[in-house]
This record gives structure tokens, sequence and C-alpha cells, in this order.
């Protein structure tokens, strides 16, 4: 049935861009205030201002003044995980970095030991009860890594959750190998035979049973080298996954050069950059997405996004939401972080977390904007947010009162 929203206070983000916004046009937040929008069948048919509205055979949705957008899209989560890891917080208060607790062999591999003893079907369960939680705080498309399984049969474990995930929910659901983690205890003493078991075994399977559309890897001291990246990617491109990679966190060691030299969609992290990473990208189609919750959450520095955006770069937010270093699934905070530690303003941190994100997962065709043609998934807002500026500025809330996918 076509369903009419009427009483938009403000109909954010209409323009036809189907590819990420740069530099000037991030600057922008195209809107229509007191409009309406049509829905029919799924896809955005119509919208205008409300004294344009002609009469329509429609489902009526008075928004009664509230805010409309296109909802958010996460492209950098690590859902599906087992087991919380609240004691390494504790851990974290009482003084320890994220890299020492991973020295003690709390961290990544901590996540794995759990990952390796959970049945299939609890893991789905505990993923879907998440995943509908993320929903609700507007997240209307999400891409989701492997990469606590750490072996053959629990890589593909984590994989077949997400295609169950990808089955049974209705906004779109990107996978993501990220098998090259961390080098499992098993292997401590054998990186070459790990990554050659990734290389040779792993991905073969994963690209026959068609269970990614990415290859990650974590480029960064004491996991991967760039050159190991560089192999990894590699054999991911060839059995068709686009790279999608975690660089220069806590160290800048060539990941970015690497990535955007396999056309990676997007770079992540970013933390930490030199004046080559910068120039690199900014010669590049590679999409730049920062994760400010995670820096948030274990105390580093912010990436620095704003000259990014001066310098021409694409740049888009996540959350990071993963068990040890971000648990939050809260697109909002991240926009609101994006505001106030990387100082862009509201109009560039929802550009970067609506339309630029939906090109980090290469769904801007589809999403991300108010388009005729596009998928109307959609966020309508709580009655007391009026203006868009108070989205990033009602920091840590859920502004979120209806979804539409
Ligand atoms: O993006 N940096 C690597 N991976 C995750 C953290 C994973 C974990 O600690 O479980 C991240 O921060
Ligand atoms: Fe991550």
């Amino acid at each position: 049935m076509t369903k009419l929203i009427k009483n938009i206070g403000q109909l954010l983000q209409v323009r036809d861009d189907t590819t990420a916004l740069r530099d000037k046009e991030m600057h922008k937040l195209p809107l229509i205030e007191n409009a309406y929008l049509v829905i029919d069948k799924g896809i955005i048919s119509d919208y205008g201002s409300m004294s344009e509205l002609t009469s329509i055979d429609a489902e009526i949705i008075d928004a009664g003044g509230r805010i409309v957008m296109p909802s958010w899209t996460d492209s950098h989560t690590h859902l599906v995980f087992a087991a919380s890891r609240a004691g390494e917080f504790v851990d974290k208060i009482n003084g320890l970095t994220y890299e020492q607790i991973a020295k003690r062999g709390g961290g990544i591999l901590n996540s794995a030991k759990k990952m390796a003893d959970i049945s299939e079907d609890e893991l789905y369960e505990k993923s879907a009860e998440l995943l509908n939680e993320v929903m609700q705080y507007g997240t209307g498309a999400i891409e989701i890594k492997s990469g606590y399984g750490l072996s053959l049969d629990t890589e593909l474990k984590m994989l077949r959750v997400i295609k169950r995930l990808k089955q049974n929910f209705p906004i779109p659901i990107k996978a993501t190998f990220l098998g090259a983690h961390a080098v499992p205890e098993t292997y401590q003493n054998d990186k070459k035979g790990y990554i050659d078991l990734i290389i040779n075994e792993m991905i073969p399977a994963i690209a026959r049973d068609n269970l990614a559309n990415y290859i990650d890897v974590f480029c960064e001291k004491g996991y991967f080298t760039a050159e190991e990246t560089d192999q990894i990617l590699q054999a991911g491109v060839r059995y068709g996954l686009k790279p999608k990679v975690h660089v220069n966190q806590f160290n800048s060691i060539g990941g970015v050069e690497v990535a955007v030299k396999h056309h990676a969609v997007s770079v992540d992290h970013l933390e930490v950059m030199t004046q080559s990473d910068f120039d690199i990208l900014e010669h590049s189609n590679t999409i730049a997405t920062a994760l400010p919750a995670c820096s948030f959450f274990i105390d580093i520095p912010y990436a620095l996004v704003k000259p990014m955006i001066d310098k021409n770069i694409a740049v888009a937010l996540a959350t990071d939401f993963n068990p040890g270093s971000t648990p939050s699934f809260n697109m909002n905070f991240a926009v609101s972080l994006a505001c106030i530690k990387q100082k862009l303003t509201p109009e560039q941190a929802i550009n970067a977390a609506t339309l630029n994100a939906a090109a980090a997962l290469e769904l801007a065709n589809e999403m991300g904007s108010i388009t005729r043609g596009k998928k109307a998934r959609l966020m309508m807002l709580k009655n007391f947010i009026k203006d868009y500026k108070e989205i990033p500025y009602y920091f840590a809330t859920n502004p979120v009162s209806e979804i539409f996918f």
C-alpha cells in the first residue's frame, strides 16, 4: 500500500547524489521544511513542500512536525560475537591499555576462545537480538565482520550466522571476511602457516559458498604487516572480495597504501596518519571511515577527518561495534563524537553517516538520501528534536521514534 507521511517538520538530506560527497558538498544538508513524502512499494516515489501536496490515495502517517531523514548506515561492525568482554573493561579502568590487555591473552584471542565454544544457533540468537536493538537506533544497513573464529570452521560458522541474519532481517547486511584479525594461539609460532591457511583454504571456501562481500585485514604492529596485508587482499580480490581494511589504528605501517593499491572500498580507523597517507587518500576513490566511538572507549586519538574533508577525501562514519574496543552500536553517538571531538559540523557528520556511509557499503545508489527511486530506508525522529543540529547535540540519546525499511 502507498504511504504518505505528511507534516514533516524537516525532511533532511534531499538530494539526487548516488556517490559519496566530498569537500564543499559535505557542508550542505539540503532540506525541505514542512514537507510530505510518499512511499510506494518501499520506494520513495515523491516528496515536496506541504503547500504542493495534492490529494492521493494512501495510508496517511502524520509526522506532526517531526524530522524525517535517511537511516544511518553502519559500515563497520563486529556485531557477531559470543560474549562481552566486560572483564577487560574493568582492567582498562584499572589502568591497562588495549594493547596491554591483548598481550595478556585478552582482546581478540579472548573473543576467539569464546567463539570456538558457542553453538551456531546460540550465536545466531545472540546476534539477532543485538541486530533488533541496532535497528531501533536508526541503522538501516549494516556491515558485519567475521574475525573471531580464526580457524576455517569457526570463521565459516560466523559467516553462516551473518548469512542467516541477511535472510531474516529486512535491512541490507554486507558480510566481511576478517580471518586476518589476529594470529590464533595454535599458530603463534607459525604466522606464515596461518596466512597460508587464510589464502589457500579460507578464502576459496568462503567464495565457494558465497559467504562474504568484502575482505578485511587488521594491518597493525603485532597483527599483520603491510606486506602480509598485500598478500591477503590480493588473494581476496582474486576471489571477488573487495577490500575494506583496518588501518592506522595505533601505527601507520603502510596499510593505507596497500589498501588503495587494491582499490579498497574503504580504509577504516585512521587514528594515526602520516602526510603520505593523506596524499594517497587524496588521490583515490577509497572512502576514509572514522570510528570515533572506538577512540572514545579505548581512549586513543580521534581520526583527523576535518582536514581529510578539506583535502577532498570522502569521509564516512561508523560505530565499530564490537565487544573489545567499542561496545556501542549507537550511530547517533558516533555522529555526536564526530562533531564534539573531530569538529565536523552537524551537516558534515550527518552526511558522513548517511550518504557517505551508504557509499562505504556500495549502497549509495539505493539509499542514504531522499531521492525519488531510492529505497525508503528512513527514520522519523522523536518530537523533542526540532532541528537537525539537535541530532548530534543531544549526544548519547536515541533520537529515533520510528523506522521505515
Ligand atoms: O576495530 N582493531 C581491531 N579490531 C577491532 C577490535 C576488535 C576487538 O578488540 O575485539 C576494532 O577496534
Ligand atoms: Fe573494527
